[in-house]
């Protein structure tokens, strides 16, 4: 049977790689394995969210599904003496997600394995960060969605990338009925950014 990235506990054997990545002007080296999102390469919908995500020093951050972790590692540089919470459902990504924000000394994020929020005890957020798991079903994407908003402080901030043929105008459309807002912020190589604020 084919194993989702988003399995709790992968049983893929494992292959474990060395990739490295210029984000916002610097260089990370990411260790990826079988069984993750996008063990090849950086995502080019992370990419661009990376590049596109406005965060400033002191901001609170959370990486929801943070796989290994590029966007929580690069989030923790810009925040500054802020911090980045990462979470991932998938044990593997968890364990990657650690040892890549030590590998770049990133030392104000913390990764937690969870699904969804449940183990999310801040509802403060400054920015959430989202590549979502489209894999998983509108249900469970939207689902997220509604959550986000309820842990974002007023005036936080959401961004969620998203590949325009995987439903791009419905997300846009699904985030703006539960924020009563949100724009295209970027839009790249068949990839699309959207922001909202918690009103
Ligand atoms: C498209 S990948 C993005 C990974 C990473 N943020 C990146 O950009 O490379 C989506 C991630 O969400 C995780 N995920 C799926 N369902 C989840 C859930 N219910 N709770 C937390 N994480 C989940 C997956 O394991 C996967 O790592």
């Amino acid at each position: 049977m084919t194993e989702h990235y988003y399995t709790g506990q992968p049983r893929a054997e494992h292959d474990l790689r060395e990739i490295t990545a210029i984000l916002r002007g610097k260089r990370f080296v990411f260790t990826t394995d079988a069984g993750v999102f996008s063990k090849g390469r950086i995502d080019p919908g992370t990419r661009l969210l990376a590049e596109t995500m406005e965060i400033h020093p002191g901001d609170t951050v959370l990486d929801m599904g943070c796989g290994y972790g590029p966007l929580g590692a690069v989030a923790g540089g810009l925040a500054g003496e802020g911090r980045v919470l990462m979470v991932d459902v998938n044990q593997r990504a968890v364990e990657l997600a650690r040892r890549n924000l030590r590998q770049n000394g990133v030392t104000n994020a913390r990764v937690l394995a969870g699904d969804g929020f449940a183990a999310v005890e801040e509802r403060d957020f400054d920015v959430i960060l989202m590549n979502p798991p489209i894999r998983a079903g509108k249900a469970v994407v939207y689902a997220l969605i509604g959550e986000a908003r309820d842990h974002l402080k007023e005036g936080g901030r959401l961004y969620v990338v998203v590949q325009t043929k995987q439903g791009a105008k419905s997300m846009m459309r699904e985030i703006e009925n539960q924020f009563g807002n949100a724009e295209d912020v970027e839009r790249e190589g068949g990839y699309r950014v959207i922001l909202a604020r918690r009103a």
